[in-house]
């Protein structure tokens, strides 16, 4: 498949055409924004980790049946992914107390909650990113009742996934951010990308963070917590 027309540039990705309407292909950069683009910068290598570790991480879920756009990786920076509409919704899950959340209800970050969180957010800049509520999601025409249902099952399914991955990776997923899109034939799939820059993850031994939160709050050893965790992935789907 060939590059075409560069389509649109996201914060961390560009997607461009290919010669199939229904494919795009998808480059990982390294650059790196927080707290709705106030804070900017670049990670050193995050790109190729991020694309490496999305691969990794598509390939698992595709391994447990969950609906996905991954094609195939192309390059060190590029995957082949199937073009969808995306559905203005991030799909956060919490497994911990950290965060937004943490902020919001006034806790302390690193308690296991004892039920599994879901939130959502609506995807808009200018208003950033709302945390909103299944209704609001229908007013706003994102989603209908039955596909928040069908996209908080399979959310609760790829969180139950990943968190025997990260786990055989001696990480907690404390939280993480997905986002579906609708293919050429309407069905609902995963799409964008999961990685240090969606979730959080911390050590399981030591609690040390090993995700974004590195460079949203200047902790240092970005670049290595992005490189540790994909040498750890990598073991453990051996
Ligand atoms: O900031 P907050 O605590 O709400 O983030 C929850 C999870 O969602 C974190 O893992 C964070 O990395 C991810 N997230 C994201 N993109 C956003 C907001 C949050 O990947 N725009």
């Amino acid at each position: 498949h060939t590059k075409k027309d560069f389509i649109y540039e996201g914060k961390a990705k560009q997607v461009y055409a290919t010669e199939d309407p229904n494919l795009v292909i998808v480059y990982y950069k390294d650059d790196a924004t927080a707290f709705n683009a106030q804070k900017r910068g670049t990670v050193a290598d995050k790109g190729e980790m991020n694309n490496k570790i999305s691969t990794l991480i598509f390939n698992y879920l595709i391994g447990k049946g969950i609906p996905t756009h991954y094609i195939e990786t192309i390059n060190e920076r590029e995957q082949l992914v199937k073009k969808v509409d995306i559905i203005p919704l991030e799909m956060v899950v919490r497994n911990y107390v950290a965060g937004s959340m943490a902020q919001r209800l006034g806790l302390e970050e690193g308690a296991k909650s004892p039920v599994t969180i879901f939130d959502i957010c609506y995807k808009k800049d200018e208003l950033g990113d709302p945390l909103i509520n299944d209704h609001h999601a229908v007013l706003l025409g994102a989603a209908t009742y039955e596909e928040l249902k069908e996209m908080y099952e399979v959310t609760d399914k790829i969180n139950e996934a990943l968190k025997e991955l990260f786990l055989k990776a001696n990480l907690i997923l404390i939280d993480f951010k997905i986002e579906f899109g609708k293919d050429s034939e309407g069905n609902i799939i995963l799409a964008d990308e999961i990685s240090p820059d969606t979730c959080r993850l911390w050590d399981k031994d030591t609690l040390k963070k090993l995700d974004k939160d590195r460079f949203r709050r200047d902790l240092g050893e970005v670049s290595e917590a992005y490189h540790e965790v994909y040498n750890r992935l990598l073991e453990a789907v051996k």
